[in-house]
């Protein structure tokens, strides 16, 4: 089975602080699914990037150093669940160089972001390139809708969506601002389309969905063709 990159929003693991029944059900799982295959996960900032970059840029801290704040906090989240998970001892991987090698050793970890300028939906779409991985993203919303379904009461998720109009939605709504992208911003649109990443977006509060796609089953979410 090929290894999977699960990228876990900030939103879902930590909505103002870190939920800990959710995180009870997210680890079962994910120490489920890592006796039969070979996982990494990403997990997002939260709440609690917001109210840092809030507070930096009401402090005029620009914004390459809001990004680096919202690392350390992915980073913050992500050591979180990998000492839950008993993975910890290695410490968070910094880059996707290193987590990939630990795809490669069938070593399972949970990482945060990178570098300033993207997200952790980027990461995990770099990190799922660079190994051949079924990507799964667990976000608050339950797939991806036609339309913007806070605005639009008509909006319909879509079963499945392809990876150039998926590129084409998120640049519609990319601001490349520290905090504030569309469920999967436009760098993670355009890896996923020029590598034919297999990738799911699912409601991760049901981490029952999570499984599911993570094993490539059938899903209520959407499915990047
Ligand atoms: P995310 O944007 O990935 O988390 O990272 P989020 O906004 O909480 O999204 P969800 O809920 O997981 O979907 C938080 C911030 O950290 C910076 C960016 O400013 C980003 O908005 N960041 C993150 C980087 O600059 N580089 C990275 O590799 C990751």
């Amino acid at each position: 089975m090929k290894p999977c990159v699960i990228k876990i929003g900030g939103s879902v693991l930590v909505p103002d602080s870190p939920d800990v029944d959710y995180m009870r059900r997210i680890t079962s799982v994910l120490r489920d699914l890592n006796k039969s295959m070979v996982l990494g996960v990403v997990v997002g900032g939260g709440n609690v990037n917001s109210r840092y970059v809030h507070a930096a840029r009401e402090m005029g801290v620009n914004q390459y150093k809001q990004d680096w704040l919202g690392i350390d906090v992915t980073r913050l989240n992500a050591r979180l669940l990998m000492d839950s998970l008993g993975w910890s001892g290695r410490g968070v991987p910094a880059s996707v160089d290193d987590a990939s090698e630990l795809i490669a050793m069938a070593r399972p970890f949970a990482m945060g972001g990178t570098v300033p300028g993207h997200t952790t939906n980027a990461v995990a779409a770099m990190l799922a390139e660079n190994t051949g991985a079924r990507l799964v993203n667990c976000t608050n919303v339950d797939g991806i809708y036609d339309k913007d379904p806070s605005k639009h009461s008509g909006a319909k998720k879509l079963a499945k969506i392809g990876a150039d109009d998926l590129v084409a939605m998120a640049a519609r709504e990319d601001s490349r601002s520290a905090r504030g992208h569309f469920i999967i911003d436009l760098l993670a649109a355009k890896i996923i389309a020029r590598s034919g990443i297999e990738a799911h977006v699912v409601n991760g509060a049901d981490v029952r969905e999570i499984k599911k796609a993570a094993l490539g089953k059938k899903h209520n979410g959407t499915v990047i063709v």
